[in-house]
């Protein structure tokens, strides 16, 4: 039987364990998948542009469990009513090729995005950061907020958006984190200045340069998100001149991230090595630091791979008959005949839905607490 997670499935798993704790978790799981990055199989994402939008998918594999995630980039779609990024993914035993988890990935890609920026913040940033300036206050923002302040220490994030009901919709639903300080801004400027890390996280798909140099202060570290597709760059090329940057997978980067705007020999960093120690995130306390990220299909592995423990762990989802089991294999004409006896429903989706609206009690009781810089994510988060 292949398990099936829906959003609701999602949404009470994340409910059970605490948003704070998962994004830590979560952290811990693709920090162990980036150690062994050699050991996977990689490619650059399949993807199919359109005027609008574009659609990708996105696979990997470690030689036992394979990975494919589906996933969109339809910057208009919040006009029309729609999320501008949506997925879902499966994971497969590489030994039989049978799927072992469909799952929903919208709610799990801002996750573990969020997760992968923290990954790298937590090696390039200076230590002690401490207010963050967000550009784009969209569907991430929130998850890129709560990664960093419950564990990295920030306690302070300046937002801009063009649009203000985004930005005010993000101060209501983070109104539970009080020891988290945001302030609205009337300019990406305003937004930037003194922060120790900006996030980028607009949507346009064009070569847009929502940071340009002069915004930039020494020992800066940029976290830009919205830039992964060709010709949607958010990012002025005089910054990139001057910053160390880490990609993910440099191969793909080169094609979708801020550093298609530069040679082809433009020095970068992969972020598994740095990860590994085998080179430094920064080099000194005013270096401009970049982690110019597109997204990655082994952080949609590990993801997949943590979500499919933990809904085992905590009875959640329900197995549903996607591929055959036959008592004959050959005879998958029988199909045809006789009725297909239905799984047995294992878990409950009823009260999920407004599972991401408020943390549960324990959460927000704990989101007053004191915070500390941390300079490696873990479970045990700060909030
Ligand atoms: N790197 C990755 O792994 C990764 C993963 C998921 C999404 N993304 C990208 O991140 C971006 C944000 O995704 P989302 O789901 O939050 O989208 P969204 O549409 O929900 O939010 C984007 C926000 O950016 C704002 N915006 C657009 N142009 C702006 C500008 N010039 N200045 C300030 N704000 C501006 C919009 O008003 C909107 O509120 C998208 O471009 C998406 O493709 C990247």
């Amino acid at each position: 039987m292949t398990h099936l997670a829906d959003l609701p499935t999602l949404s009470r798993l994340i409910r059970r364990i605490g948003l704070p704790r998962f994004i830590g978790e979560l952290a811990e799981a693709l920090h162990a998948d980036f150690l062994r990055w050699p050991q996977f199989q990689k490619q650059a994402r399949v993807v199919n542009h359109s005027p609008g939008g574009v659609i990708e998918l996105m696979p990997a594999s470690d030689g036992s469990r394979y990975a494919f995630k589906y996933v969109n980039g339809h910057p208009g779609n919040p006009a029309r009513g729609l999320s501008t990024v949506v997925a879902f993914g499966v994971l497969a035993d590489v030994q039989t090729g049978y799927p072992l988890l469909l799952s929903e990935m919208t709610l799990s890609t801002a996750l573990r995005t969020a997760a992968v920026s923290l990954l790298a913040a937590w090696a390039m940033a200076r230590p002690g950061a401490r207010r963050m300036a967000m550009v784009g206050n969209g569907a991430q923002a929130e998850f890129q907020a709560l990664a960093f302040h419950c564990h990295l220490g920030i306690d302070e994030i300046h937002l801009f958006d063009v649009d203000p009901q985004a930005t005010a919709r993000l101060m209501r639903n983070l109104a539970p984190y009080p020891a988290l300080r945001l302030v609205g801004c009337e300019s990406v400027v305003q937004a930037v200045r003194g922060a120790d890390i900006v996030s980028t996280l607009t949507a346009d798909k064009r070569r847009a340069t929502i940071l340009t140099p002069d915004m930039i202060e020494p020992g800066m570290h940029l976290n830009a998100v919205g830039g992964d597709c060709p010709d949607k760059t958010e990012l002025h090329a005089g910054i990139l001149q001057g910053a160390r940057v880490v990609v993910e997978y440099e191969p793909q980067t080169r094609i979708e991230g801020e550093i298609q705007q530069m040679p082809a020999d433009f020095p970068v960093l992969e972020l598994w090595r740095v990860l590994a120690g085998e080179a430094p995130g920064r080099e000194s306390s005013t270096q401009v630091t970049l982690f110019d990220s597109v997204g990655f299909a082994l952080e949609d592995f590990s993801t997949l791979r943590y979500l499919h423990d933990q809904l085992q762990l905590h009875g959640l989802g329900r197995d549903i008959a996607l591929v055959p089991q036959l008592a004959d294999p050959k005879d998958l004409f029988s199909l045809t005949r006789a009725e297909v006896p239905l799984p047995s429903y294992t878990g409950a989706t009823d009260d999920a839905a407004a599972a991401l609206a408020a943390p549960d009690a324990a959460t927000a009781a704990a989101g007053d607490r004191g915070h500390g810089a941390r300079r490696k994510p873990a479970a045990g988060a700060l909030c």
